[in-house]
Protein backbone atom coordinates (compact mmCIF):
# COMPACT_ATOMS: atom_id res chain seq x y z
CA UNK A 1 0.00 0.00 0.00
CA UNK A 2 1.65 3.56 -0.49
CA UNK A 3 2.67 5.52 2.59
CA UNK A 4 0.09 7.77 3.76
CA UNK A 5 0.37 11.16 2.09
CA UNK A 6 -0.48 14.64 4.71
CA UNK A 7 -1.72 17.21 3.12
CA UNK A 8 -1.63 19.40 6.17
CA UNK A 9 1.11 19.00 8.81
CA UNK A 10 0.61 20.95 12.30
CA UNK A 11 3.17 20.72 15.16
CA UNK A 12 3.49 21.72 19.16
CA UNK A 13 1.55 24.91 18.29
CA UNK A 14 1.20 27.26 20.84
CA UNK A 15 -1.28 30.34 21.27
CA UNK A 16 -1.89 33.35 23.41
CA UNK A 17 -4.34 35.96 23.01
CA UNK A 18 -4.42 39.13 25.28
CA UNK A 19 -1.45 40.82 27.26
CA UNK A 20 -0.01 40.76 30.61
CA UNK A 21 -2.35 39.88 33.19
CA UNK A 22 -4.81 39.18 30.79
CA UNK A 23 -2.84 36.58 28.84
CA UNK A 24 -4.78 33.14 28.23
CA UNK A 25 -3.24 30.43 26.79
CA UNK A 26 -5.35 29.16 24.24
CA UNK A 27 -3.31 26.10 22.18
CA UNK A 28 -1.21 24.36 24.12
CA UNK A 29 1.01 22.42 22.15
CA UNK A 30 -1.32 20.79 19.57
CA UNK A 31 0.18 18.37 17.23
CA UNK A 32 -1.78 16.50 14.21
CA UNK A 33 -1.29 15.22 10.26
CA UNK A 34 -4.21 15.59 8.44
CA UNK A 35 -4.09 13.05 5.48
CA UNK A 36 -4.72 13.70 1.92
CA UNK A 37 -8.00 13.80 0.70
CA UNK A 38 -9.73 12.82 3.91
CA UNK A 39 -12.63 15.16 5.71
CA UNK A 40 -10.80 15.73 9.16
CA UNK A 41 -12.67 17.06 11.95
CA UNK A 42 -12.12 18.97 15.09
CA UNK A 43 -14.45 17.79 17.43
CA UNK A 44 -14.96 19.63 20.87
CA UNK A 45 -16.64 21.58 23.25
CA UNK A 46 -17.07 25.42 23.00
CA UNK A 47 -14.37 27.39 23.91
CA UNK A 48 -11.49 24.77 23.23
CA UNK A 49 -9.30 26.31 20.44
CA UNK A 50 -11.00 24.76 17.26
CA UNK A 51 -11.87 28.05 15.46
CA UNK A 52 -8.35 29.64 16.73
CA UNK A 53 -6.35 26.31 15.13
CA UNK A 54 -8.05 26.67 11.84
CA UNK A 55 -7.71 30.37 11.69
CA UNK A 56 -3.45 29.44 12.47
CA UNK A 57 -3.81 27.06 9.28
CA UNK A 58 -5.45 29.63 7.12
CA UNK A 59 -3.00 32.46 8.58
CA UNK A 60 -5.73 34.24 10.21
CA UNK A 61 -3.71 34.05 13.32
CA UNK A 62 -0.23 34.30 14.29
CA UNK A 63 0.34 31.33 16.77
CA UNK A 64 3.23 32.15 19.19
CA UNK A 65 5.16 28.90 18.17
CA UNK A 66 5.35 25.61 16.18
CA UNK A 67 5.11 24.90 12.79
CA UNK A 68 2.30 24.57 10.20
CA UNK A 69 2.92 22.61 6.43
CA UNK A 70 0.51 22.59 3.73
CA UNK A 71 1.08 20.71 0.78
CA UNK A 72 5.10 20.03 1.86
CA UNK A 73 5.69 23.79 2.58
CA UNK A 74 5.94 25.57 5.54
CA UNK A 75 3.39 28.28 5.85
CA UNK A 76 4.04 29.00 9.40
CA UNK A 77 7.47 28.32 11.54
CA UNK A 78 8.33 30.00 14.42
CA UNK A 79 11.60 28.84 14.45
CA UNK A 80 12.73 29.71 11.08
CA UNK A 81 10.58 33.04 11.07
CA UNK A 82 8.09 31.50 8.21
CA UNK A 83 4.64 33.43 7.72
CA UNK A 84 2.89 33.36 4.83
CA UNK A 85 -0.07 35.73 4.45
CA UNK A 86 -3.93 34.08 3.91
CA UNK A 87 -4.00 34.87 0.53
CA UNK A 88 -0.98 33.03 -0.51
CA UNK A 89 -2.28 30.03 1.09
CA UNK A 90 -3.92 27.17 -0.95
CA UNK A 91 -6.94 27.11 1.37
CA UNK A 92 -10.54 28.16 0.88
CA UNK A 93 -12.84 28.65 3.63
CA UNK A 94 -16.65 28.29 4.67
CA UNK A 95 -17.39 30.19 7.51
CA UNK A 96 -21.16 29.75 10.07
CA UNK A 97 -22.05 32.55 8.24
CA UNK A 98 -21.75 31.86 4.80
CA UNK A 99 -20.80 35.71 4.45
CA UNK A 100 -22.50 35.97 0.63
CA UNK A 101 -22.80 38.80 -1.00
CA UNK A 102 -26.75 39.83 -1.12
CA UNK A 103 -26.63 42.36 -3.50
CA UNK A 104 -25.06 40.20 -6.24
CA UNK A 105 -26.20 37.16 -8.29
CA UNK A 106 -24.76 33.90 -8.08
CA UNK A 107 -22.07 33.96 -10.48
CA UNK A 108 -20.95 37.29 -9.16
CA UNK A 109 -20.28 36.02 -5.66
CA UNK A 110 -18.15 32.78 -6.91
CA UNK A 111 -16.51 35.05 -8.96
CA UNK A 112 -15.35 37.72 -6.47
CA UNK A 113 -12.39 35.78 -5.52
CA UNK A 114 -11.13 35.53 -9.20
CA UNK A 115 -12.27 39.35 -9.98
CA UNK A 116 -10.44 40.95 -7.38
CA UNK A 117 -7.42 38.93 -8.52
CA UNK A 118 -8.25 40.88 -12.05
CA UNK A 119 -8.09 37.34 -13.99
CA UNK A 120 -9.34 37.21 -17.36
CA UNK A 121 -12.89 37.27 -18.27
CA UNK A 122 -12.65 34.22 -20.07
CA UNK A 123 -11.34 32.41 -17.83
CA UNK A 124 -13.28 33.75 -14.99
CA UNK A 125 -16.54 32.28 -16.77
CA UNK A 126 -15.06 28.82 -17.50
CA UNK A 127 -14.26 28.47 -13.94
CA UNK A 128 -17.17 29.49 -12.30
CA UNK A 129 -19.31 27.30 -14.45
CA UNK A 130 -16.92 24.41 -13.33
CA UNK A 131 -17.33 24.89 -9.77
CA UNK A 132 -21.13 25.71 -10.13
CA UNK A 133 -21.45 22.34 -11.85
CA UNK A 134 -19.47 20.73 -9.38
CA UNK A 135 -22.10 22.17 -6.54
CA UNK A 136 -25.36 21.39 -8.75
CA UNK A 137 -26.17 24.92 -9.14
CA UNK A 138 -25.38 25.29 -13.00
CA UNK A 139 -28.32 27.21 -14.24
CA UNK A 140 -28.62 29.85 -11.34
CA UNK A 141 -26.06 31.95 -12.46
CA UNK A 142 -27.87 34.64 -12.72
CA UNK A 143 -30.15 34.63 -9.40
CA UNK A 144 -29.65 37.33 -6.82
CA UNK A 145 -28.35 35.90 -3.37
CA UNK A 146 -31.03 36.28 -1.32
CA UNK A 147 -33.44 34.10 -3.62
CA UNK A 148 -31.73 31.28 -3.06
CA UNK A 149 -32.71 28.80 -0.36
CA UNK A 150 -30.70 27.90 2.99
CA UNK A 151 -29.07 25.32 1.58
CA UNK A 152 -28.52 26.81 -2.18
CA UNK A 153 -26.50 29.76 -0.12
CA UNK A 154 -24.62 26.89 1.39
CA UNK A 155 -23.83 25.57 -2.04
CA UNK A 156 -22.59 28.94 -2.95
CA UNK A 157 -20.30 29.52 -0.10
CA UNK A 158 -18.17 26.00 -1.27
CA UNK A 159 -18.54 27.35 -4.57
CA UNK A 160 -16.96 30.18 -4.03
CA UNK A 161 -14.50 28.89 -1.75
CA UNK A 162 -13.41 26.20 -4.22
CA UNK A 163 -13.42 28.85 -6.98
CA UNK A 164 -9.55 28.84 -6.74
CA UNK A 165 -8.63 25.31 -6.71
CA UNK A 166 -7.75 25.22 -2.93
CA UNK A 167 -5.70 22.07 -1.67
CA UNK A 168 -7.40 22.06 1.70
CA UNK A 169 -11.01 23.01 2.41
CA UNK A 170 -11.59 24.79 5.76
CA UNK A 171 -15.28 24.83 7.20
CA UNK A 172 -15.91 26.60 9.97
CA UNK A 173 -19.05 25.32 11.83
CA UNK A 174 -21.14 25.91 8.57
CA UNK A 175 -24.05 23.71 9.02
CA UNK A 176 -25.02 25.34 12.89
CA UNK A 177 -26.80 28.44 11.19
CA UNK A 178 -29.73 25.88 9.61
CA UNK A 179 -32.48 23.80 10.68
CA UNK A 180 -32.39 20.46 12.10
CA UNK A 181 -33.65 18.49 8.92
CA UNK A 182 -31.36 20.86 6.37
CA UNK A 183 -28.69 20.30 8.86
CA UNK A 184 -28.68 16.34 8.41
CA UNK A 185 -29.47 17.12 4.90
CA UNK A 186 -26.40 19.55 4.22
CA UNK A 187 -24.21 17.23 6.32
CA UNK A 188 -24.83 14.23 3.78
CA UNK A 189 -24.01 16.82 0.52
CA UNK A 190 -21.06 18.41 2.31
CA UNK A 191 -20.33 14.78 2.64
CA UNK A 192 -20.48 13.41 -0.57
CA UNK A 193 -19.02 16.76 -2.52
CA UNK A 194 -15.91 16.40 -0.43
CA UNK A 195 -15.76 12.69 -1.68
CA UNK A 196 -16.75 13.19 -4.97
CA UNK A 197 -13.60 16.20 -5.99
CA UNK A 198 -11.39 14.11 -3.31
CA UNK A 199 -10.47 17.32 -1.49
CA UNK A 200 -8.42 17.81 2.11
CA UNK A 201 -11.12 19.19 4.55
CA UNK A 202 -10.70 20.13 7.83
CA UNK A 203 -14.52 20.86 9.57
CA UNK A 204 -14.90 21.86 12.97
CA UNK A 205 -17.90 21.46 14.64
CA UNK A 206 -19.01 21.01 18.82
CA UNK A 207 -21.91 18.39 18.00
CA UNK A 208 -20.86 15.23 17.95
CA UNK A 209 -23.66 13.41 15.77
CA UNK A 210 -22.38 15.74 13.18
CA UNK A 211 -18.62 14.86 13.52
CA UNK A 212 -19.39 11.19 13.60
CA UNK A 213 -21.59 11.47 10.38
CA UNK A 214 -19.17 13.36 8.35
CA UNK A 215 -15.57 12.44 9.45
CA UNK A 216 -13.06 10.17 8.39
CA UNK A 217 -11.07 10.98 11.14
CA UNK A 218 -12.11 13.20 14.46
CA UNK A 219 -9.64 14.81 16.49
CA UNK A 220 -10.93 15.08 19.82
CA UNK A 221 -9.85 18.55 21.89
CA UNK A 222 -10.49 20.33 25.26
CA UNK A 223 -9.14 23.40 26.53
CA UNK A 224 -6.46 23.54 24.07
CA UNK A 225 -5.15 20.31 24.16
CA UNK A 226 -5.47 17.75 21.59
CA UNK A 227 -6.96 14.76 23.46
CA UNK A 228 -7.34 11.82 21.20
CA UNK A 229 -7.88 11.48 17.32
CA UNK A 230 -9.17 8.31 15.61
CA UNK A 231 -11.88 7.16 12.89
CA UNK A 232 -15.52 7.85 14.18
CA UNK A 233 -15.73 4.46 14.77
CA UNK A 234 -12.59 3.55 16.96
CA UNK A 235 -13.35 6.70 19.20
CA UNK A 236 -16.75 5.55 19.46
CA UNK A 237 -15.99 1.84 20.25
CA UNK A 238 -12.89 1.62 21.55
CA UNK A 239 -11.97 5.21 22.83
CA UNK A 240 -8.76 5.72 25.14
CA UNK A 241 -9.82 8.99 27.10
CA UNK A 242 -12.64 8.97 29.39
CA UNK A 243 -13.56 12.55 28.00
CA UNK A 244 -14.11 11.00 24.58
CA UNK A 245 -15.80 7.92 25.87
CA UNK A 246 -18.36 10.70 27.64
CA UNK A 247 -18.26 13.58 24.70
CA UNK A 248 -18.75 11.08 22.21
CA UNK A 249 -22.40 9.80 22.70
CA UNK A 250 -23.92 8.29 25.92
CA UNK A 251 -22.15 5.58 28.24
CA UNK A 252 -22.11 4.44 31.24
CA UNK A 253 -19.16 5.16 33.61
CA UNK A 254 -18.33 2.72 36.71
CA UNK A 255 -15.41 3.68 39.06
CA UNK A 256 -12.92 0.73 39.92
CA UNK A 257 -9.24 -0.03 40.10
CA UNK A 258 -7.44 -2.17 37.97
CA UNK A 259 -6.40 -5.67 39.76
CA UNK A 260 -5.25 -7.72 37.00
CA UNK A 261 -2.95 -6.16 33.31
CA UNK A 262 -1.23 -8.36 32.26
CA UNK A 263 -0.78 -5.82 28.84
CA UNK A 264 -0.96 -6.97 24.77
CA UNK A 265 -4.69 -6.54 24.88
CA UNK A 266 -4.87 -9.63 27.12
CA UNK A 267 -8.10 -9.28 29.14
CA UNK A 268 -7.18 -7.09 32.21
CA UNK A 269 -9.63 -6.72 35.50
CA UNK A 270 -11.22 -4.14 37.50
CA UNK A 271 -12.28 -4.24 40.62
CA UNK A 272 -15.40 -1.86 41.42
CA UNK A 273 -18.35 -1.61 43.93
CA UNK A 274 -19.65 -3.69 41.56
CA UNK A 275 -18.12 -6.61 41.44
CA UNK A 276 -14.59 -7.61 39.64
CA UNK A 277 -15.63 -6.90 35.72
CA UNK A 278 -13.30 -8.26 32.86
CA UNK A 279 -12.27 -6.54 29.94
CA UNK A 280 -10.23 -6.07 26.74
CA UNK A 281 -7.85 -2.53 27.04
CA UNK A 282 -7.87 -0.36 24.13
CA UNK A 283 -5.08 1.57 26.06
CA UNK A 284 -2.24 0.44 28.54
CA UNK A 285 -3.27 0.72 32.35
CA UNK A 286 -1.57 0.35 35.32
CA UNK A 287 -2.28 -2.32 38.01
CA UNK A 288 -3.32 -0.51 41.35
CA UNK A 289 -4.40 2.62 39.06
CA UNK A 290 -7.67 3.73 39.46
CA UNK A 291 -10.05 3.26 36.47
CA UNK A 292 -13.39 3.28 35.02
CA UNK A 293 -15.12 1.14 32.70
CA UNK A 294 -17.10 2.83 30.10
CA UNK A 295 -19.61 0.68 28.50
CA UNK A 296 -22.51 2.20 25.94
CA UNK A 297 -25.82 1.87 26.84
CA UNK A 298 -26.44 -0.39 23.91
CA UNK A 299 -23.99 -2.73 24.44
CA UNK A 300 -25.69 -3.95 27.27
CA UNK A 301 -27.34 -7.09 27.30
CA UNK A 302 -30.29 -7.36 29.41
CA UNK A 303 -31.28 -11.01 30.78
CA UNK A 304 -34.59 -12.22 32.47
CA UNK A 305 -33.01 -15.17 33.38
CA UNK A 306 -29.58 -15.11 35.27
CA UNK A 307 -27.45 -16.39 32.46
CA UNK A 308 -24.97 -19.20 33.69
CA UNK A 309 -21.27 -19.36 32.67
CA UNK A 310 -20.73 -15.81 31.70
CA UNK A 311 -18.49 -13.04 33.07
CA UNK A 312 -19.45 -10.22 34.09
CA UNK A 313 -23.17 -10.05 34.84
CA UNK A 314 -25.14 -7.84 37.56
CA UNK A 315 -28.42 -8.03 38.86
CA UNK A 316 -30.47 -5.16 38.73
CA UNK A 317 -33.86 -3.39 39.15
CA UNK A 318 -35.63 -1.60 36.07
CA UNK A 319 -36.71 1.57 37.29
CA UNK A 320 -37.48 3.32 34.16
CA UNK A 321 -38.61 2.13 30.40
CA UNK A 322 -39.03 4.23 27.92
CA UNK A 323 -40.57 3.04 24.04
CA UNK A 324 -38.50 4.67 22.06
CA UNK A 325 -40.08 3.06 19.01
CA UNK A 326 -36.23 1.56 17.64
CA UNK A 327 -35.65 0.47 21.46
CA UNK A 328 -36.18 0.57 25.19
CA UNK A 329 -34.42 3.33 27.27
CA UNK A 330 -34.16 2.22 30.76
CA UNK A 331 -32.64 3.39 33.41
CA UNK A 332 -31.70 -0.08 35.69
CA UNK A 333 -30.23 0.59 39.28
CA UNK A 334 -27.40 -1.85 40.03
CA UNK A 335 -27.46 -0.92 43.48
CA UNK A 336 -26.63 2.63 44.17
CA UNK A 337 -25.97 3.16 40.51
CA UNK A 338 -28.61 3.38 37.80
CA UNK A 339 -27.33 2.20 34.44
CA UNK A 340 -28.55 3.42 31.42
CA UNK A 341 -29.51 0.35 28.95
CA UNK A 342 -30.98 0.45 25.70
CA UNK A 343 -32.80 -2.32 24.81
CA UNK A 344 -34.64 -4.34 21.77
CA UNK A 345 -38.23 -3.25 21.22
CA UNK A 346 -39.54 -6.71 21.45
CA UNK A 347 -37.92 -7.29 24.58
CA UNK A 348 -40.69 -5.80 27.20
CA UNK A 349 -39.64 -4.16 29.83
CA UNK A 350 -41.16 -3.48 33.01
CA UNK A 351 -40.30 -0.87 35.94
CA UNK A 352 -39.90 -2.91 38.90
CA UNK A 353 -38.83 -5.65 37.34
CA UNK A 354 -35.63 -7.73 38.56
CA UNK A 355 -32.83 -8.44 35.59
CA UNK A 356 -29.69 -9.88 34.76
CA UNK A 357 -26.48 -6.92 32.65
CA UNK A 358 -24.00 -9.22 30.83
CA UNK A 359 -21.14 -6.48 30.05
CA UNK A 360 -19.42 -8.13 27.73
CA UNK A 361 -15.65 -7.60 27.97
CA UNK A 362 -15.30 -6.54 24.37
CA UNK A 363 -17.86 -3.98 25.02
CA UNK A 364 -16.50 -2.81 28.42
CA UNK A 365 -13.65 -0.20 27.96
CA UNK A 366 -11.02 0.28 30.71
CA UNK A 367 -9.71 3.79 30.79
CA UNK A 368 -7.69 5.72 33.11
CA UNK A 369 -9.90 7.49 35.67
CA UNK A 370 -7.70 10.59 36.05
CA UNK A 371 -8.74 12.65 32.76
CA UNK A 372 -8.16 16.15 32.15
CA UNK A 373 -7.97 18.71 35.02
CA UNK A 374 -11.30 20.47 35.17
CA UNK A 375 -13.04 18.49 33.45
CA UNK A 376 -16.56 19.88 34.13
CA UNK A 377 -19.47 16.75 33.92
CA UNK A 378 -22.23 19.24 32.39
CA UNK A 379 -19.85 19.78 29.32
CA UNK A 380 -19.91 16.20 28.74
CA UNK A 381 -22.85 14.70 25.93
CA UNK A 382 -24.54 13.12 28.82
N1 LIG B 1 -9.44 37.30 19.57
C1 LIG B 1 -9.47 36.76 20.78
N2 LIG B 1 -9.07 37.43 21.86
C2 LIG B 1 -9.06 36.86 23.09
N3 LIG B 1 -9.48 35.60 23.34
C3 LIG B 1 -9.90 34.88 22.30
C4 LIG B 1 -9.93 35.41 20.97
N4 LIG B 1 -10.42 34.44 20.13
C5 LIG B 1 -10.68 33.38 20.92
N5 LIG B 1 -10.37 33.62 22.21
C6 LIG B 1 -10.48 32.67 23.32
O1 LIG B 1 -9.75 31.51 22.98
C7 LIG B 1 -10.42 30.34 23.40
C8 LIG B 1 -10.64 29.41 22.23
O2 LIG B 1 -11.55 30.02 21.34
P1 LIG B 1 -12.02 29.34 19.99
O3 LIG B 1 -10.84 28.85 19.25
O4 LIG B 1 -12.90 30.29 19.30
O5 LIG B 1 -12.86 28.10 20.54
P2 LIG B 1 -13.90 27.14 19.78
O6 LIG B 1 -13.87 27.44 18.33
O7 LIG B 1 -13.41 25.75 20.11
O8 LIG B 1 -15.23 27.39 20.41
C9 LIG B 1 -11.70 30.79 24.07
O9 LIG B 1 -11.46 30.82 25.45
C10 LIG B 1 -11.91 32.17 23.52
O10 LIG B 1 -12.59 32.97 24.45
MG1 LIG C 1 -15.44 28.12 17.09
Amino acid sequence: MAEKRYMVKIESLEKFFGEDKERVHVLKGVSLDIPEGSLYTFLGPSGCGKTTTLRCVAGLERPEKGTINIDGKPVFSSGERIYVPTNKRPIGMVFQSYAIWPHMTVFENVAYPLTIQRRPKSEIKKRVEDVLKIVGLHGLEDRPAPKLSGGQQQRVAFARALVNEPKVMLLDEPLSNLDARLRVQMRLEIKALQRRINITTIFVTHDQAEALAISDQIAVMHAGKLIEVGTPHQLYSRPKRKFTATFLGLTNLIDGKVVESPGDSKPAKIETKKGVFTFIPATRLEKGHPAVISIRPEHIQVHKQKPQQLENVVEGTVKEAIFMGDAYHCQIAVGDTLLKVHTHPFLTMSPGETVYLHLDPQSCNGLPAEDIEGMDESMLGN
